[in-house]
C-alpha cells in the first residue's frame, strides 16, 4: 500500500510525560579537525580510491569541533531535551582530545540540553582491529577514561552504535571501513564488539553510571513470498540483523548455531555481554524484503550482497522512497517495536528509538516532515499497543558526511552549505520545534 507523502495536518498524538525528544549525530560524520587526532579506520578507508561515492573524506565534515557553540545553539533553538553525539576514540587518544568533549558537555548543560554520548560510532583508531579480542579490553579502558572526565555531568550513556552494520558493511562486505570482505569469517568482529559492550557497561557502572543503553539497527524482515525457501532465507536474515546482537544482550545466548562460530570462552563472555541494561536503543530506517538466493548479486540501498550468501535482498514496492532510495514504511516501526516486545517479553528493558530519519534535498523539505510525522504516529501506535518506548531521536541534526556516500546524502534538519559550512534550518526544523512546543503545552 502506498503511503501519503504529505504530513497529516492533524496534530501529533500526545506522547507520555517525560518522553525524551532528541536528535543524533556521530563524531566522524560532523567533527572535522581530523588533523587534531590520530587516524581512524575511516580516514584510512576513505583515502583509498573508489571507496567513497563523491571521492570526499570527513577531514572537514561540518567543522563541528570549531563550530560546536553554533550547533548547541541550534539544538537549544529546536527545543529538544537531549542530544545524542558520539565520542571519537581516536580524538580521546590524542593530546587534548577529551577537552573538546568537556567543553561540549558544559555548553549542552548550560543550554539545557541533556548530553547522551555514544562511545563508539564506527571510528575505531586505525591501529586497532575488532578481530583482536584485546580491542574489547582497550575499549573498556577508554570508556573508563571518558566516564572519569564527563561522568559528573553525563547521566545517560550509549556504548556502541550498530555493531551489526559495522560488522556486516565494514568487515563482511567491505563497503565500509575497514573494508574487509570476510563474509562469515567476520563473526568474531561481532563477538568482540559485544564483549566490548559488556565490559563497557561494567566500566560505566564502576564509574557510577545508572542509565546505560546501546543503539542497535533493527528492522522487520519480510519474506519475498510464502514459499518455504524464501521464508527460510528471511528467517536467516532476521537472525543476522535482529537476533545476532539482541539475543546475547537480552537473553544471554546466541541464536542456535552461531555461538559455536564465535572465538574464545563464549559462555564466560556471554555473562559479561548480558550485563543488564537500563534501556535498549533501536535505530530504524526501513524493513528488508528477503528471498532465497538467486545465484546472483542482490542490491540493498546500494549495498551489494554477493552471490553465495544464503539469502538475497529484494526491492520493497508500493511505498515512496527517499533520495537514498530507501522505502518509507512508517508501519514497519510499529511492527518492529511490537515484534521486539513479543519476542523478548520482560527481558526487553524500556526502548528508545535512537535513530530514525531520511535523506532528501532542499530547504523546504516537506517530504522529511511527512516522514517524521508518519514515523511518530507509528511509534505512538506501538505505545498504545503497550510497548514501553521512552524516547525518540531524529537522525540527524545536520547534513553530514554519510560514510561511503560522502556528502551526497542530506539527512539534516539543518542544511550545511558544503563551501561556506553555513547552517540553515530547514522547514523540518521549524516543524519539529512546533511539534515539541505542542507536546509541552499538553
Ligand atoms: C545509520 C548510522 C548513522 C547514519 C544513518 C543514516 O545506520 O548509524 O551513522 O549513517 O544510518
Amino acid at each position: 500500500m502506498a503511503t501519503d507523502a504529505a504530513a497529516s495536518s492533524a496534530p501529533l498524538p500526545r506522547f507520555p510525560d517525560g518522553f525524551l525528544w532528541g536528535v543524533s549525530t556521530s563524531a566522524h560524520q560532523i567533527e572535522g579537525a581530523a588533523d587534531e587526532r590520530e587516524p581512524s579506520v575511516w580516514d584510512v578507508f576513505s583515502a583509498g580510491p573508489g571507496r567513497i561515492k563523491d571521492g570526499s573524506t570527513a577531514a572537514v565534515a561540518c567543522d563541528h569541533v570549531r563550530r560546536h557553540r553554533e550547533d548547541v545553539a541550534l539544538l537549544a533553538g529546536l527545543g529538544v531535551d537531549a542530544y545524542r553525539f558520539s565520542v571519537s576514540w581516536p580524538r580521546v587518544a590524542s593530546p587534548g582530545g577529551l577537552d573538546f568533549y568537556d567543553r561540549l558537555v558544559d555548553d549542552l548543560c548550560a543550554a539545557g540540553v541533556r548530553p547522551v554520548p555514544t562511545l563508539f560510532h564506527w571510528d575505531l583508531p586505525a591501529r586497532l582491529d575488532w578481530r583482536e579480542r584485546d580491542t574489547a579490553a582497550r575499549f573498556a579502558r577508554y570508556v573508563s577514561q571518558v566516564a572519569g572526565r564527563l561522568g559528573d555531568r553525563v547521566t545517560k550513556w550509549i556504548t556502541l552504535n550498530e555493531p551489526a552494520e559495522h560488522t556486516l558493511l565494514g568487515h563482511a562486505l567491505g563497503v565500509h571501513a575497514p573494508g574487509e570482505r570476510l563474509l562469515f569469517d567476520a563473526l568474531p568482529v561481532a563477538h568482540h564488539q559485544l564483549l566490548a559492550h559488556g565490559l563497557a557497561v561494567r566500566a560505566l557502572r564502576a564509574a557510577g553510571a545508572r542509565d546505560i543503553g546501546i543503539a542497535n539497527s533493527h528492522g522487520p524482515t519480510w519474506p519475498a513470498s510464502r514459499e518455504a525457501d524464501d521464508v527460510a532465507a528471511a528467517d536467516f536474515y532476521d537472525t543476522l540483523l535482529n537476533r545476532l546482537f539482541a539475543d546475547p544482550l537480552l537473553l544471554g545466548h546466541y541464536p542456535a548455531g552461531l555461538g559455536e562460530l564465535m572465538p574464545g570462552d563464549v559462555e564466560a563472555d556471554l555473562e559479561i555481554i548480558a550485563e543488564p541494561l537500563d534501556w535498549y536503543g533501536i535505530n530504524y530506517y526501513a524493513p528488508a524484503r528477503v528471498g532465497a538466493p538467486q545465484g546472483d548479486e542482490s542490491d540493498h540501498g546500494g549495498v551489494r550482497i554477493p552471490a553465495g550468501m544464503p539469502f538475497s535482498l529484494r526491492g520493497i514496492e508500493g511505498y515512496p522512497v527517499t533520495d537514498f532510495g530507501w522505502p518509507v514504511v512508517p508501519e514497519g516501526l510499529t511492527e518492529l517495536l511490537t515484534g521486539f516486545r513479543d519476542r523478548y517479553g520482560d527481558r526487553l528493558p524500556p526502548v528508545v528509538v535512537t535513530e530514525n530519519g531520511c535523506s532528501y534535498e532542499g530547504l523546504d523539505d516537506q517530504d522529511r516532515i511527512a516522514y517524521l510525522d508518519g514515523h511518530l504516529r507509528a511509534l505512538h501506535r506501538a505505545l498504545e499497543a503497550g510497548v514501553d518506548v521512552r524516547g525518540y531521536f531524529v537522525w540527524s541534526l545536520l547534513d553530514n558526511w554519510e560514510w561511503a556516500e560522502g556528502y551526497a546524502r542530506r539527512f539534516g534538519l539543518v542544511h550545511v552549505d558544503r563551501t561556506t559550512l553555513e547552517r540553515t534550518p530547514k522547514a523540518s526544523y521549524a516543524w519539529l520545534r512546533g511539534a515539541l512546543r505542542e507536546q509541552r503545552r499538553g
